[in-house]
């Protein structure tokens, strides 16, 4: 089974609770602002026996390159799943990020710069 079978995405039933949305808005100084929210549309549960545990945000730059963005683990009840990142663009293709539930499995999705 190739790694690209167990990612779930906009396809997979339970995608209004687990996609990862990526939102890009312009910012100053050169640096754009990168929102990564779970749960957006309707909201995640968020307890210790059903949480989104962490997400992962990698930037794919024109040449091929993938940068590893950030990484955020989430504590259950206390914390949601939404993050957001000041990152300078210039050079990034693609923007990807991945969610992990701890019941449903690994979550995917990207935005094109
Ligand atoms: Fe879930």
């Amino acid at each position: 089974m190739a790694f690209s079978d167990i990612l779930k995405n906009k396809d997979s039933e339970g995608k209004e609770k687990h996609v990862p949305v990526i939102e890009i808005s312009a910012g100053s100084g050169g640096a754009d602002t990168i929102s990564v929210i779970v749960g957006k549309e309707i909201a995640h549960p968020n307890t210790v026996e059903h949480h989104i545990a962490w997400l992962e945000v990698y930037g794919v730059k024109g040449d091929g390159q993938v940068v590893s963005l950030a990484k955020a683990d989430f504590a259950p009840a206390y914390t949601s799943p939404k993050i957001q990142l000041k990152v300078v663009l210039d050079g990034f293709e693609t923007i990807y990020a991945t969610s992990y539930c701890n019941i449903h499995g690994l979550w995917e999705n990207s935005v094109k710069v």
